[in-house]
C-alpha cells in the first residue's frame, strides 16, 4: 500500500452529476487489482483529514482511473479539482475480484458500480476469458455510464432502464435472467460479479447462492480510515462481522447476509 502524490491528467463529465478523473501512480497502478478500491484525499477537505474510496475504473500505463458521482461535500469538493493538481491517494486497499472465471463471465452494474467491473472486463478478457457479458442497469438512460468503453473491449453489453429510455424496461436482473436461463438449458458454466446498489446486489447474490455457480458481490460501505481500524465499514457475513475496507469490498456471494 502506498500513499501517492498523484498529478491528476483528466478530469471530465460524463453525464449528469457523474466525472471521470484520471491521475498520475505509476507505483500504484502496476499493484492494484481489480475490485481494489483507493482512499482519495480530496484537497479542500485537508483539515478534516477525511478521504473518500473509489473504485479503480482501470490502471494501466501509469495511470489510475476513477469514475465517481456527485452526491455530498467531499465529492462535490472533488469537482473543483483541475488537471495538473495533485492528490493524495491511499492505495491499493482491500480485496478484489478474481480474474479467472469458470464459464461465462457475468457482470451485473448499476450507477457508479459499472467502475471496477470495467477494469475486471479488461483483465478478463486480457487473460483470454472470451466470454464476457456485462449487465447495466440504471434508471433512466444517464445512468448507464461506460457503455462505450465495455463494447471496444469487446464485451457483450446488455441495457436496463426502469423507464425504458434505453435497453429494456425493467430491472437488470430482467435480461440477467433470460442469458442464465439460457446458459442453463445448455448446461454452460457461469460465475456473476456484481457492483451497484444494494437491492441489485442482493438479488445477484441470490442467483449465485445455494447453485454450482459462484458469485463475487462487490459492498459499498460508508469508510472512514479505509484501513481496517475505525469499524466503521462492517458487513456482516456467515462468518461474523467483516471489514468491508480490509476483508470486502469483494465478497463470496454464500458468505453475505443480508438485513
Ligand atoms: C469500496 C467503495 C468503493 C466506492 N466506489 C465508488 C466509485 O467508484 N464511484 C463513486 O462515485 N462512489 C464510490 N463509492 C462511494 C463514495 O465513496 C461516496 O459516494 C463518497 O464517499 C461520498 O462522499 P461525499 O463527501 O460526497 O458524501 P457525504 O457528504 O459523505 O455523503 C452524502 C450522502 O451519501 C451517503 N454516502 C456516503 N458514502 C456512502 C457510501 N459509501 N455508500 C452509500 N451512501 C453513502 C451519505 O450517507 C449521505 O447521504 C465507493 C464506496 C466504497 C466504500
Ligand atoms: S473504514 Fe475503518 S475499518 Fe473499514
Amino acid at each position: 500500500m502506498q500513499d501517492a502524490s498523484a498529478k491528476v491528467l483528466e478530469h471530465s463529465e460524463i453525464g449528469a452529476g457523474y466525472r471521470f478523473l484520471v491521475f498520475e501512480a505509476p507505483e500504484m497502478a502496476k499493484s492494484l487489482s481489480p475490485g481494489q478500491f483507493v482512499h482519495v484525499k480530496v484537497p479542500s477537505l485537508e483539515a478534516s483529514a477525511l478521504r473518500r474510496p473509489f473504485s479503480v475504473f482501470d490502471a494501466a500505463d501509469g495511470k489510475v482511473s476513477i469514475l465517481y458521482k456527485t452526491v455530498g461535500r467531499g465529492t462535490a469538493a472533488l469537482n473543483s479539482v483541475k488537471v495538473g493538481d495533485v492528490l493524495r491517494v491511499l492505495g491499493p486497499l482491500g480485496h478484489g475480484f478474481p480474474t479467472v472465471c469458470d464459464g461465462s463471465a457475468m457482470l451485473v452494474g448499476g450507477g457508479y458500480g459499472v467502475a471496477p467491473l470495467h477494469f475486471l472486463a479488461r483483465a478478463l478478457k486480457s487473460s483470454g476469458q472470451a466470454d464476457v457479458k456485462i449487465f447495466i442497469g440504471g434508471r433512466t438512460k444517464a445512468d448507464l455510464l461506460a457503455v462505450d468503453r465495455f463494447r471496444s473491449l469487446g464485451v457483450d453489453v446488455f441495457l436496463a432502464t426502469n423507464d425504458g429510455s434505453e435497453g429494456v424496461k425493467g430491472l437488470v436482473t430482467d435480461p440477467l435472467d433470460d442469458e442464465l436461463a439460457r446458459l442453463r438449458e445448455t448446461g454452460g458454466r457461469f460465475e456473476l460479479f456484481a457492483c451497484g446498489p444494494d437491492p441489485m446486489l442482493k438479488a445477484v447474490a441470490l442467483r449465485a447462492t445455494g447453485t454450482a455457480s459462484r458469485g463475487w458481490i462487490s459492498m459499498d460501505r460508508h469508510m472512514i480510515c479505509g484501513v481496517g481500524a475505525c469499524y466503521a465499514c462492517i458487513q456482516k457475513t456467515v462468518r461474523g462481522n467483516s471489514r468491508c475496507c480490509v476483508e470486502g469490498p469483494v465478497f463470496r456471494a454464500e458468505d453475505l447476509v443480508w438485513e
